[in-house]
C-alpha cells in the first residue's frame, strides 16, 4: 500500500461525499472529487466553501487557510481522474450493483497499491469487494452524517481485506481528525446495527404512545441526553436513506425491529425525505 497518503479521491459528492472531501482538504490533502456532471461537482465545491466560510466568520479558521483548502479540491467527471490517488473513497448511491460496477472499474484505473474504500452504511463491503480481483485492498470507511461534525469513522474489515489496507484507512481516519474504530463486515457494522432498530422503535412509539413528534424529540433529548431528537435525526439522515438502510438490514438479519415502520415507508414514498426535500417530520 502507498507509504504516505498524498492524494485522496472521492467518488460521489452528495452530502456524505462533500463532507468527506471537506475533511480531506482541511487536513491538507490534495483531493479529487468525481461527480457525473460538472454542475454537481461545482455544487459540492460551493457547499464546502460555504461551510469553511462559516468557520472563518466564526473565527475558527483563517481566510487564507480556507482559500488553501478550497484550492486543494479538484473536480472531474471522469473516473480516470482518480488514477494517481493513494486512497479512493466511494460515496455514490447506496445500491449494490452500481457500487460493484464502480469498484470493478476503479480496480483497472487506479494504481495497484491504492486502497479502495466504500462509505456504504448498510451494504456488505465483502460483496462490493468480490467484483474485484484484488479484494485485499478493499475496505469500508463509514463516516456519519454530517461527516465534518461527527467524530466517528468505522474502519470495516471485509472477509478478504488485507492488514495494510485496513491500517492505511485507519491512519487516514486519524489524519482527518476522526476517532476511528475497527470492526468486521457484518450488517450495519457497529453503530447502525444499534441505531437503525432504535430509530424504528422511536417511530413505532409515536403511534403506540400517541406522543407528538415534538414531545418524542424532547423526550429523547431531555430524558436520554441525545443531541437531537429521533425525528430531527431522521430528517437529517433522510427518510429515504433510513428506509433503504433498514430494508437492507432486515433482508440480512430478519429481525422484525430492523424493518422500517409503515409510517416512514409512506413518508419516504411521498417524497417527505426530511431536510433535503424541505419536508419530513418537520418543515424546513
Ligand atoms: N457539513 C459541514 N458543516 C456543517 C454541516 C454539514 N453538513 N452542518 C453544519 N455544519 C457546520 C455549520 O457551519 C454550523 O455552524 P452555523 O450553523 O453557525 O453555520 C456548525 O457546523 C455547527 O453546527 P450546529 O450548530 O448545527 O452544531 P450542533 O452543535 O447543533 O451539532 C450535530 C450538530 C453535530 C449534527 C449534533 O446535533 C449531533 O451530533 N446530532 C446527531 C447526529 C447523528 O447522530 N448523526 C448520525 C446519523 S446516522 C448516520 O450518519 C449513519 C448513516 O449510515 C445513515
Amino acid at each position: 500500500m502507498a507509504a504516505e497518503i498524498r492524494k485522496v479521491g472521492i467518488v460521489g459528492l452528495g452530502a456524505m461525499g462533500s463532507g468527506i472531501a471537506q475533511l480531506c482538504v482541511e487536513a491538507g490533502i490534495d483531493t479529487v472529487g468525481r461527480e457525473v456532471t460538472a454542475e454537481l461537482g461545482e455544487r459540492s465545491r460551493d457547499r464546502i466553501g460555504h461551510f469553511l466560510t462559516r468557520k472563518v466568520e466564526k473565527g475558527t479558521l483563517a481566510a487564507g487557510a480556507r482559500d488553501a483548502a478550497v484550492a486543494r479540491l479538484t473536480l472531474t467527471t471522469e473516473l480516470a481522474g482518480l488514477a494517481d490517488c493513494d486512497v479512493v473513497i466511494e460515496a455514490i448511491v447506496e445500491e449494490l450493483a452500481p457500487k460493484q460496477e464502480l469498484f470493478a472499474e476503479l480496480e483497472t484505473l487506479c494504481r495497484p497499491d491504492a486502497v479502495l474504500a466504500t462509505n456504504t452504511s448498510a451494504l456488505s463491503v465483502t460483496e462490493i469487494a468480490a467484483t474485484t480481483s484484488t479484494p485485499e485492498r478493499v475496505v469500508g470507511m463509514h463516516f456519519f452524517n454530517p461527516a465534518p461534525l461527527m467524530p466517528l469513522v468505522e474502519i470495516v474489515r471485509a472477509e478478504l481485506s488485507g492488514d495494510a489496507a485496513v491500517e492505511t484507512a485507519y491512519a487516514l481516519g486519524e489524519r482527518l481528525g476522526k476517532h476511528p474504530i475497527r470492526c468486521h463486515d457484518t450488517p450495519g457494522f457497529v453503530v447502525n446495527r444499534v441505531l437503525i432498530p432504535l430509530l424504528n422503535d422511536c417511530v413505532r412509539v409515536l403511534d403506540e404512545a400517541r406522543v407528538t413528534v415534538d414531545d418524542l424529540d424532547a423526550g429523547m433529548k431531555h430524558g436520554a441526553g441525545w443531541p437531537m431528537g429521533p425525528c430531527e435525526l431522521l430528517d437529517l439522515v433522510g427518510l429515504d436513506v433510513h428506509v433503504h438502510a433498514s430494508e437492507a438490514l432486515y433482508d440480512k438479519l430478519r429481525e422484525p425491529r430492523m424493518a422500517p415502520p409503515p409510517r416512514i415507508v409512506a413518508m419516504a414514498n411521498a417524497g417527505l425525505h426530511g431536510r433535503k426535500t424541505g419536508r419530513g417530520f418537520y418543515t424546513y
